[in-house]
């Protein structure tokens, strides 16, 4: 308990000071210090919530992710999973880690192997981590296919033959084959056509629902963002410019770069756009725009 009575808990992630830096392309003569694409960012992440990270492109969203699925190492800062550090590991230690921690892409057809069939690709993390699949890895793919929504009887087909959004599905069924605590999702929904993403989207909250797993949800779009988020960070330039609980920060944004992010955000989305404007302090400023 902490002075005030309130219990002291420990979030299931917690990303401190990390920095990542990317060394300039030019030659020895030339280097300059490193450019920062992660530039001191502290966030954490608790069991079954969806923490949203925003930002235009370039702002640092893809490098954060791959520094939390430890793809990339951070040039420093701490990354903590259920109280272990993880950013000091070394490849082989990191075994326990990638059955916790799994990544959905944007383009599922560049994250998935062209010449694998579905089974083949659900069930790779499986047998990259040496975990055992009881009832065989055939019937093991079919009832991840089904659980995402695809027919099992297409498990042997390769990527090529499903369409965009069922692709997206195998690339969430080979997360989930390793039933992970956190599924990092990298513009995950981004490149699907608007009714295909909703789809994605109900079956992401659908899975998460039943599985208690967390997500990290990155997006550019943030009326994809309201429909999933239960908390929300803002990244600009490698930092994290606002966090807060998803309606606290939609509804009443601290940071001007937020403010900016949400005027940018078509008007699709008609009760959104009745509920912004009963509750927006700044709903003013935007009828006047
Ligand atoms: N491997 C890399 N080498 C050099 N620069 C990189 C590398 N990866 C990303 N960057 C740069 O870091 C910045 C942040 O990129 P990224 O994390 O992909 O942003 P976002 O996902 O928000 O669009 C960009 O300026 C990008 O060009
Ligand atoms: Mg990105």
């Amino acid at each position: 308990m902490t002075e005030d009575g309130t219990q002291t808990r420990t979030p299931m992630l917690r990303a401190s000071r990390l920095v990542k830096e990317f060394g300039s392309k030019r030659g020895p003569l030339q280097r300059r210090a490193g450019f920062r694409a992660v530039d001191d960012v502290s966030f954490t992440v608790d069991r079954g919530e969806t923490l949203a990270l925003v930002g235009e492109s370039g702002s640092g969203k893809s490098t954060t992710a791959r520094l939390i699925a430890r793809l990339l190492d951070p040039t420093s800062g701490s990354i903590e999973f259920e109280g272990v550090e993880v950013s000091s590991l070394a490849a082989r230690q990191l075994r326990p880690y990638r059955s916790q921690v799994q990544v959905v892409f944007q383009d599922p057809f560049s994250s998935l192997n062209p010449k694998h069939s579905a089974e083949q690709i659900i069930t790779a993390p499986r047998r990259h981590l040496g975990l055992p699949m009881p009832t065989g890895a055939s019937a093991f793919a079919r009832d991840l296919m089904a659980r995402v929504g695809l027919d099992p009887d297409h498990s042997t087909r390769r990527p090529a033959q499903f369409s965009g959004g069922q692709a997206q599905r195998i690339g969430i069924a080979r997360a989930l084959a390793v039933s992970p605590k956190l599924i990092i999702c990298d513009e995950a929904v981004s490149a699907l056509d608007v009714s295909v993403q909703a789809q994605v989207i109900n079956l992401l909250k659908r899975l998460q629902a039943e599985e208690g797993f967390a997500y990290v949800f990155i997006a550019h779009d943030l009326a994809v963002v309201r429909q999933i988020a239960t908390r929300v960070a803002v990244m600009s330039q490698g930092r994290i410019v606002e966090s807060g609980e998803r309606d606290a920060v939609f509804d009443a944004p601290r940071h001007p770069y937020t403010r900016e992010l949400l005027a940018a955000v078509p008007r699709i989305d008609p009760e959104w756009d009745a509920h912004r404007r009963a509750n927006s302090p700044f709903a003013g400023q935007e009828a006047a725009a």
